[in-house]
């Protein structure tokens, strides 16, 4: 039978962790294990401009007759100067809504794919695990160097130029625009720069994954390091999120933008990315983007969104803080690091007892949401991790 042929494929261990997680009855257990921001309460609320939103959609929504491959074009189009600043040029920009950045980053490796089978791809180690899957199975070429000193807690830059002066003319350089996941260590300005200089110099394609902006110093901030490549780049690839920073995570919402060089390129690339995503989704689920859209085409609701944000972030921040000041030494780095990931200089079989002895949940990575911590439950945590190191 031709279902036979199929090899059996492991569980994703972090949605395994889930599970593992309800069934534990220990009181004051901590979850830090799924990446989704969570409050005080360890809930993962609704943002109060979505929920206005969906509202005023319900109201005045007339029809959900099909869009087109492009999605919401408002949608695209209110999100440019969030991405590229208030202002910016985005004549030469074209965008199209994905099913969530997941969607965005599989339409850009099959972009890339279209105009070059094969193409190399460079990949910082670690990264999100989805993405390597996410190019190979578009036919994609990986090619990998060191990103992270797990032990020591720092970016290995040397090793990240090394591979980026080796790279050929014409490869594509995976880049977190911000909140690296899962180390929360991201490039300083001075190493972004360093970046955007040799893509320029060197013909590299820049893909940034931009995926928690907002979440880490802010949303300039966070797309700081994309407008340096983008100064200095001839093309480049936008995976963006929406779910994070709306919490609109099962609504799926994303973009895959492109800023080309040259305008005339620009819209052979649009053409290709439509023609692309139709025997993909045909068209992205539109619910969360209209949400979006109808927030950012209202001031009082953009400006609510971005408070909302604002508090997010100062929380994990807080709780960064915390963890840093409650033990300096072995806990420190993760006040310089940003966003809600850290990766813990912990083995799995370290991360195993945290589990067993201490209920508290974590990637066997060591990777950590520190977003499931609270100023109650930090000084807990740390002397878990003290218990078991
Ligand atoms: C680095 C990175 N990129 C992209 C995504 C995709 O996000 P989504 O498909 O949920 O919008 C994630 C989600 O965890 C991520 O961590």
């Amino acid at each position: 039978m031709l279902f036979d042929g199929l090899k059996p494929q492991a569980p994703d261990a972090l949605l395994a962790l889930i599970g593992m997680f309800a069934a534990d009855p220990r009181e004051g257990k901590i979850d830090l294990g799924v990446g989704v921001y969570r409050d005080e309460t360890g809930a993962t609320p609704v943002f109060r401009a979505v929920k206005a939103a969906e509202a005023k959609l319900v109201e005045t929504q007339s029809s959900k007759s099909y869009l087109g491959p492009e999605g919401d074009i408002r949608f695209t189009e209110l999100l440019k100067p969030i991405v590229f600043g208030a202002g910016a040029d985005t004549s030469s920009i074209v965008g199209v809504q994905t099913p969530g950045g997941t969607g965005a980053l599989r339409l850009a490796a099959e972009l890339i794919a279209s105009a070059k089978p094969k193409a190399t791809i460079w990949l910082g180690t670690p990264t999100w695990p989805n993405h390597p899957p996410t190019f190979s199975s578009a036919g994609l070429t990986l090619a990998t160097y060191r990103y992270f000193d797990q032990a020591a807690q720092h970016i290995r830059f040397d090793e990240m130029m090394d591979a980026l002066n080796r790279a050929e003319t014409g490869d594509v350089v995976l880049l977190h625009g911000c909140c690296h996941n899962p180390t929360g260590a991201n490039l300083t300005s001075a190493q972004w720069a360093e970046v955007a200089a040799i893509v320029g110099k060197r013909g590299l394609l820049p893909l940034v994954d931009l995926a928690y902006q907002g979440l880490g110093g802010g949303l300039d901030e966070d797309s700081a390091g994309l407008r340096m490549v983008m100064e200095a780049a001839e093309d480049v690839i936008i995976a963006y999120s929406c779910d994070k920073n709306f919490g609109l995570y099962r609504d799926r919402v994303g973009a895959l933008y492109v800023r080309a060089k040259q305008k005339a390129r620009a819209e052979l690339i649009l053409s290709n990315m439509l023609a692309l995503a139709r025997p993909n989704w045909s068209m992205p689920p539109d619910h969360g983007a209209a949400v979006v859209r109808t927030i950012l085409e209202d001031a009082a609701l953009t400006a609510d969104w971005r408070a909302e944000l604002t508090s997010m972030r100062e929380r994990i921040t807080t709780v960064r803080e915390a963890l840093a000041a409650g033990d300096s030494n072995f806990l420190a780095p993760i006040a310089q690091q940003q966003g809600m990931f850290s990766l813990l200089p912990i083995s799995a079989e370290q991360v195993a007892t945290l589990r067993k002895d201490h209920a508290v949940y974590m990637a066997g990575s060591g990777r950590a949401n520190l977003a499931g911590l609270t100023l109650k439950t930090v000084p807990k945590f740390i002397e878990a991790l003290k218990a078991v190191r």
